[in-house]
């Protein structure tokens, strides 16, 4: 190798003060950092994935069009299986969003929220332009409305309900912005399963509507990597040219098909972490000098009286992993996904022990 060789002069320039994504990963802590689904999966749905996966051919590349999984959806979100096009996780499909429309040009986004716009934008060399949101962490529709009218605005992104905050947007108000907008309008929908209005309803009146769902969370296949987006033909004929071609691998989409089709058992568990969720809500009200910010979501922000650091790094060296969220807009503030029953009572147990110590 030439001595004057460097990688670093090969290295994309925009990219150098980005690092890699760090995700801790911890063995033998109650896990409550990433709106996981606390359940594990129904032994049943497992053992027919098993089943399937093993009488076919795993020698074979998958179906890149994710067929039967896209009919499967159909069904499930009464959205036709052209407009639904699946990923690598919803990750991937932001990425790929950010590839195909915002290279080169900025994207809105509804700030605080969920931090992985911001990652793939850079990725794909799309600026993000932050529309802060008003009280009680509500979109500001105007903002987003003159934001979406700058021409080098492709792409406006709304998380409803919205991590890390907990709050949704009606869909009206997304209407709104919608109707005066030249550019993509994407709504995150991770969380619908667990509350808020979904803008599902707006598809047939909007080209630009995109809306991104998740099998990570309710459907408890964050370990699969399954996400799917929800828009007109025309956004997904631009998206398809940026897709990998085998992006969804066959355990993943045999396993998402057997999910819809055992739909029940999923929503036994939706039941059990919303019950868990308003007590988990109430018990962490009541704890001196800690506010929860009300949630529609499987996941409740909340502050203290002390700093997000000290709570977070206690409770880990406790054993309980939660997500220190702090942030300017957001002093103080951690976010703690909805466990089981005994993972929320050890969390409230060692929580106020640190904050009553
Ligand atoms: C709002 C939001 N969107 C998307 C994702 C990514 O989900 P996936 O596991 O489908 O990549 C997450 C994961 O935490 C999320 O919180």
């Amino acid at each position: 190798m030439n001595t004057a060789f460097s990688i670093s002069a090969l290295a994309r320039e925009d990219l150098k003060c980005m690092g890699p994504y760090h995700a801790p990963y911890y063995h033998d802590v109650i896990k409550l950092d990433a709106n996981e689904n606390p359940y594990g999966f129904p032994p049943e749905v497992l053992a027919q994935i098993f089943r399937e996966v093993a009488s076919g051919d795993l020698s074979r590349y998958p179906d890149a069009a994710a067929e039967k999984l896209r009919i499967n959806l159909s069904d499930y979100i009464r959205v036709r299986p052209e407009n639904i096009m699946v990923g690598n996780g919803s990750d991937e499909l932001i990425l790929n969003l950010m590839l195909t429309f915002g290279s080169g040009a900025k994207f809105a986004v509804a700030t605080p929220t969920f931090s992985m716009y911001e990652v793939h934008g850079r990725i794909a060399s799309s600026m993000m332009m932050e529309v802060p949101r008003a009280d009680g962490f509500r979109i500001d529709v105007n903002g987003l409305i003159s934001a979406a009218s700058l021409p080098e605005v492709k792409i406006v992104v709304i998380c409803s309900p919205n991590s890390p905050t907990g709050n949704t947007v009606l869909p009206e108000e997304v209407e709104k912005i919608l109707r005066s907008a030249n550019s993509i309008v994407v709504v995150d929908e991770a969380y619908n399963e667990f509350g808020g209005e979904s803008c599902v309803p707006l598809m047939d009146k909007y080209a630009n509507l995109v809306i991104l769902r998740t099998f990570s969370k309710a459907f408890g296949m964050a370990g699969l990597r399954v996400g799917y987006l929800l828009a007109g033909s025309q956004v997904i004929n631009e998206l398809l040219k940026v897709k990998q071609p085998y992006n969804l691998n066959v355990f993943s989409q045999t396993a998402a098909c057997l999910v819809m089709q055992n739909l029940p058992l999923f929503k036994d568990r939706i039941n059990n972490i919303l019950q868990e969720r308003e007590k988990l809500y109430g018990e962490l009200s009541v704890l001196k000098n800690v506010k929860a910010y009300p949630t529609q979501a499987n996941f409740i922000m909340f502050s203290t009286g002390l700093p997000a650091d000290r709570i977070y790094q206690e409770l880990l060296r406790q054993g309980v992993l939660i997500r220190n969220v702090e942030g300017p807009r957001l002093p103080r503030c951690l976010r703690v996904s909805v466990g089981t029953a005994e993972e929320n009572r050890i969390f409230i147990e060692k929580l106020s022990g640190i904050i009553n110590g």
